[in-house]
């Protein structure tokens, strides 16, 4: 008997368009490492963002404030060494594009040219799109990020959502970050009527992240969605796992058969 590995090809900024044209839902989650990588590659995932949430999820930061590019670059390759198929997305983090269009371009180009990733992930809206536009002129594609935008926690007071109040100005950054070149955008803590919104009045394809069922796709962290990370679960997290329960169950009969002498056993050891 022959075991048939369904073998997918790789996708690339256009595939994004042409999901959204046929309805086809776009599935994206974040990975930081090569074995996560691999893992949701193999099970068919469509885009991997190396999200500067690894602040949080990885290094245990209080907010993705602290995230330096450095950072981003070491797992940004363990990503990419992993993936066969899905699209790969490297996060732009906080201060890395903030200063001037010029040292914003070449941080970018050091993230594509380090790490091989096609596109980088900028959070804001229209003040930025003629730094998206100078990058995507540069052959760097860009996912746009609008809404709650982690990096602004400072100056936001506090993670909030965007109601209906906010979906004009939402729709303009869209719009201006459309027109600008991003590939894609995400909507992160949008309710979900002003999501859906946005998402039929532009071309290219809405991420959605706590913004409802109305758009293109949807992205999450790993360490949510499997349950690894469990200081606190935001409302917006379906968890598909209990990885902590199951890995500190192990880690306890693990400790316990070292400790009796149950392991290592014959099995386990060489003659
Ligand atoms: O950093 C990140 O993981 C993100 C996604 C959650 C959209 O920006």
């Amino acid at each position: 008997m022959s075991v048939h590995k369904e073998v997918k090809q790789a996708l690339n900024i256009n595939s994004f368009i042409k999901m959204k044209e046929n309805n086809d839902k776009i599935t994206c989650l974040t990975a930081y490492d090569y074995t996560s990588a691999k893992i949701i590659d193999n099970a068919g995932i469509d885009l991997i963002l190396v999200g500067d949430s690894l602040g949080m999820v990885m290094n245990g930061y209080n907010s993705t404030i602290p995230v330096t590019i450095e950072e981003i670059i070491y797992h940004t390759k363990s990503v990419k060494r992993a993936v066969n198929r899905a699209f790969v997305v490297a996060d732009m983090p906080f201060g890395s594009y903030h200063a001037d269009i010029n040292s914003a371009l070449m941080n970018a180009i050091r993230l594509v040219k380090e790490t091989e990733v096609p596109a980088v992930k900028l959070e804001g809206g229209k003040e930025i799109a003629p730094l998206v536009e100078k990058l995507v002129n540069t052959g760097i594609g860009v996912m746009g990020h609008i809404g709650l935008k982690p990096q602004m926690i400072n100056t936001m007071g506090g993670y909030k959502i965007f109601g209906k109040e906010g979906a004009e100005l939402l729709l303009e950054d869209a719009k201006a970050l459309e027109k600008a070149g991003v590939f894609s955008i995400v909507l992160e803590g949008v309710s979900s009527k002003s999501a859906e919104i946005i998402t039929n009045n532009i071309n290219v394809p809405t991420i959605g992240i706590g913004a409802g069922a109305g758009c293109s796709g949807q992205i999450l962290v790993y360490h949510d969605v499997f349950g690894i990370f469990t200081d606190f679960k935001p409302k917006f997290v379906k968890r598909y796992a209990n990885v902590a329960d199951v890995i500190e169950k192990a880690a306890k009969e693990y400790i316990n058969d070292v400790k009796s002498g149950a392991f290592p056993d014959e099995e386990h050891s060489f003659k």
